[in-house]
């Protein structure tokens, strides 16, 4: 069978990523990993956990093995549309919630039902890669926003936007990760979040929030959503994975009923229904309230883990380089000297020097080569901060002394 030939043309859209091979490397022990952005294994209360799982059994497991509502099983949806009105600043009730198998779930639900193919989607650049991936299998043209330390750069954009106008494009949503972004870690500032919704209101442009990071804030305040300035005209979306754990495959959409019906019948197409079982355990976990007691556990793990890198960046980083600070979540952002292409020191760095970082071209919807790299503080051991840091460093070095192939 010549499969290639079979594929539908949304496949070729989503392209192939060119570091698949090379993460097979990442796996060995030896390489210190800053690649991948996931959890801090030690926040995980495995002992809570077992609580929440002995409990389901002893009360609902039949109802747990079995198939539930396709919205969500109503006490967790009822839990989160509270949360999002104390957190998020969000007035919410149980039809505006939709639970879905994780935020990127969320995002495809939203995807699938508002872009046909051709359509405009502004994102912030860089942006989340799996993001772009999802964007990409829905055939959309994808425009994006520069941002500076401050976030989305409301200004441009609002030139941008008027640019399509004049183009007669009408772009179908905005999509900002505004706190702790994925890949930069930068936040959207508390004066940009009004004039971003302000701008978006006259264009007519949806937006759609992703918070997967906001709530691990370690210094500073927690902002307001930008989706609590325009309620009417925007979905937000948040997840279990980094304030519990992501195997539950949890997460959750806020927006107008009318979007959560047309999401709930995209995802008749595909699970059916979120998961029973973690559904009730998640439940009766944040019942208890220990999502807020792991959360003020992680918050604490992932400010000392930030403290470490940036300690060891400035030892070991040339001094051209530099790099954001984050108040919270996973990431920061590194900008080396031009000369360094970080796309192709990639493969030396995990042969060579076993450190591992994302490259900055897998941000950007033209992956275009840049000097610029993502580091995921978030699950190394601390210990190994400063000697993967130090790897990074002589990664750089040998890099910009090789001679060009
Ligand atoms: C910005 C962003 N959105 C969404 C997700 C997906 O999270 P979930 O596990 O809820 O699907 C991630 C995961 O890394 C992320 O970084």
């Amino acid at each position: 069978m010549d499969w290639e030939e079979l594929f539908a043309d949304r496949v070729e859209a989503i392209g192939v990523s060119d570091l698949d091979g090379l993460f097979a490397l990442i796996e060995k022990p030896e390489v210190i990993s800053f690649a991948a952005g996931v959890p801090c294994a030690s926040s995980y209360p495995i002992d809570r956990i077992k609580a929440v799982v002995d409990h389901t059994f002893a009360t609902d497991i039949v109802q747990a093995l079995g198939y539930g509502a396709d919205r969500g099983w109503s006490p967790l949806r009822e839990w989160v549309a509270e949360h999002v009105g104390t957190v998020e600043g969000l007035s919410a009730g149980k039809d505006n919630i939709l639970i879905t198998s994780g935020s990127l779930h969320a995002f495809d639900l939203i995807s699938k039902i508002l872009i046909s193919p051709g359509d405009t989607v502004l994102v912030e650049e860089p942006s989340y890669l799996a993001a772009i991936q999802t964007l990409r299998s829905y055939q959309a043209q994808i425009v994006s926003i520069p941002m500076d330390d401050g976030g989305v750069d409301v200004g441009r954009m609002e030139g941008i936007l008027n640019v399509l106008k004049r183009s007669r494009i009408k772009p179908k949503f905005f999509y900002t990760i505004s706190s702790f972004q994925n890949p930069t870690g930068i936040t959207l500032s508390g004066e940009r979040r009004p004039r971003l919704a302000e701008l978006l209101r006259s264009h007519r442009v949806v937006l759609v929030e992703d918070n997967t990071y906001g709530e691990l804030y370690f210094e500073g305040e927690p902002l307001p959503s930008v989706s609590s300035y325009m309620p009417e005209g925007a979905i937000y979306m948040g997840t279990f994975s980094k304030i519990f754990a992501p195997g539950v495959r949890l997460g959750w959409a806020v927006a107008h009923p009318q979007v959560i019906d047309k999401m709930a019948i995209g995802m008749q197409c595909t699970d059916q229904c979120p998961n029973s079982f973690t559904q009730r355990i998640v439940y009766e976990y944040a019942r208890r309230g220990w999502i807020g007691e792991q959360v003020s556990r992680a918050t604490k793990i992932y400010k000392r883990k930030r403290d470490l890198m940036l300690k060891a960046l400035k030892k070991h980083l040339p001094s051209e380089a530099d790099w954001t600070v984050p108040r919270g979540g996973f990431f920061l952002w590194v900008r080396l000297p031009k000369d360094v292409d970080t796309y192709t020191m990639f493969k030396p760095a995990v042969e060579e020097e076993l450190v591992a970082y994302a490259a900055g071209s897998s941000f950007y919807p033209d992956r275009r080569r840049t000097s610029e790299l993502r580091l995921a503080y978030s699950q190394v051991q601390p210990e190994l901060i400063e000697e993967g840091i130090s790897r990074l460093g002589r990664a750089i070095e040998k890099h910009r002394t090789r001679p060009s192939p």
